[in-house]
């Protein structure tokens, strides 16, 4: 499974990039206005740090509009993909994009049966939110679970990636990997909390401990 990161801030996407753990980085109006930033500007950064996919959202809520500023966003950088909202007009301008060979990235996906709208009409992701549904007592590990299942049924026609998003914790990732979500994006603070286990840190102390009482030097 590809590991996206879901953060607008360069020195998050910097360190993890280091660790080798972000295979594309996913951003959306909110995450840009918490980095304070110019929208264009920063995703220009990020299209500077990273090669994986850069899902950079339009702003307009009419096709004609996201269709013109999904061409300018890809403008900025090779591996810009274009995000949409699972609207009608976002499944037009992803319709179009996509014609225009423009990675599209329908975001904001509730339901199985709008995911197989959003495969129809050529989207390089469908974004399921999950924790947007856990919150409101609904499953959204049985939502990636269906969408899988009915992409897996038209391969051949079918080619949109299952990105799991709205992620908030560790149990998460691996519940989405376990049915098959070809990417997860995931916040930072996750992919931390990911790494830490107790045992681990307790397990590391006992080894230096007993390695200190040997005397040895390596
Ligand atoms: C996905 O692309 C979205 O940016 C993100 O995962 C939404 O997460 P949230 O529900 O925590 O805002």
């Amino acid at each position: 499974m590809k590991f996206f990161i879901d953060t607008a801030e360069i020195e998050e996407i910097k360190y993890l990039s280091k660790l080798g753990l972000v295979d594309g980085v996913t951003t959306n109006p909110s995450l840009i206005y918490k980095s304070g930033k110019d929208f264009k500007t920063v995703i220009k950064e990020i299209s500077d740090l990273v090669d994986g996919p850069i899902s950079a959202e339009v702003t307009s809520t009419v096709s004609n509009e996201m269709i013109d500023q999904g061409i300018e966003l890809s403008k900025i950088a090779k591996n810009i993909v274009v995000k949409v909202p699972l609207t009608a007009d976002g499944l037009k301008a992803c319709k179009e994009l996509s014609l225009q060979n423009i990675k599209v990235n329908v975001t904001l996906c509730f339901s199985s049966s709008q995911a197989l709208l959003a495969g129809k009409l050529g989207a390089a992701y469908i974004s399921p939110f999950i924790g947007r549904l856990d919150d409101i007592g609904t499953s959204g590990l049985n939502l990636i679970k269906e969408i899988v299942s009915i992409y897996n049924n038209y391969k051949k026609n079918i080619t949109t990636q299952v990105l799991a998003a709205s992620i908030r914790s560790p149990l998460q990732v691996s519940q989405v990997a376990m049915v098959g979500a070809h990417v997860a994006t995931i916040p930072p603070k996750i992919i931390t909390q990911m790494i830490k286990h107790p045992l681990t840190d307790t397990g590391l102390d006992a080894f230096m401990n007993d390695w200190n009482k040997t005397g040895q030097k390596f």
